[in-house]
């Protein structure tokens, strides 16, 4: 049976969901966990963790950035240099991005300070993180308010360059998808019936086979 939804349901305590929409956790549609990194204005590498993004296009390949919050180094880094890596950790390669957000100080290089390796970019002035199985080299193309007046931003930029692990783009090796491949963050989902809420979790692609088959 589908229900409709239009308002907060009574289940959920909104003043608990940190700023959060309740849709975003009634709906917790998985999106990709990537690190983005870039130099602060002090020339030490930043990274933080981003999962708000979908990426394509044809006139060109596109990352598109749907929440960048304003408050923080990624924003203005950017904003000054127009120009970042966005990086994809593997599974075992996660828990140190993530410990970048704790690294977060202004006069801390977040990469190293996280046990992760610093390599320059070969097409924009930006540091990637080496153990990451993809780099894609971005530049800014346009920002723009999510909300008139809000805290965040919706970043527009053109991949210009990828590094790839061989091992993950050969199907017969690691692999893209399944425990080895991408990640997906899944936000605290909530139930509204009952109002029960499950941890946030990381998640993995598993193929379904082709379009032609299902
Ligand atoms: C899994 C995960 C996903 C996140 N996604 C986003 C996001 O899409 N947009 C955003 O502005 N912050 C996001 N954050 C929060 C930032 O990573 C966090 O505020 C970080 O400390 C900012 O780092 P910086 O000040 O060095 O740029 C996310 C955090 C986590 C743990």
């Amino acid at each position: 049976m589908k229900k409709g939804f239009f308002t907060c349901p009574s289940t959920i305590d909104e003043s608990r969901l940190y700023g959060f929409s309740w849709l975003e956790h009634v709906l917790a549609i998985p999106s990709p966990l990537v690190c983005v990194t870039s130099y602060k204005a002090n020339g030490l590498p930043n990274a933080t963790m981003q999962s708000w993004c979908t990426f394509g296009g044809s006139d060109g390949f596109h990352v598109l950035f749907a929440a960048v919050d304003r408050r923080t180094h990624m924003y203005a880094s950017v904003m000054e240099y127009r120009q970042f890596v966005v990086n994809f950790p593997s599974r075992d390669v996660l828990p140190r991005c993530m410990a970048t957000i704790e690294n977060n100080g202004a006069g801390t290089d977040e990469i190293t300070a996280s046990g992760l390796t610093v390599v320059p970019a070969s097409k924009v002035n930006a540091p990637m993180i080496e153990e990451c199985f993809l780099n894609l080299e971005c530049e800014l193309e346009w920002a723009r308010e999510l909300t008139a007046g809000g805290n965040f931003e919706v970043f527009c930029a053109k991949v210009v360059g990828i590094h790839m692990d061989q091992a993950h783009y050969n199907d017969d090796q690691l692999g893209r998808y399944g425990e080895t491949g991408y990640l997906y963050n899944i936000h605290r989902p909530i139930d509204p019936d009952s109002g029960r809420e499950t941890e946030t979790q990381v998640g993995s692609i598993q193929s379904l086979g082709s379009h032609k088959t299902l």
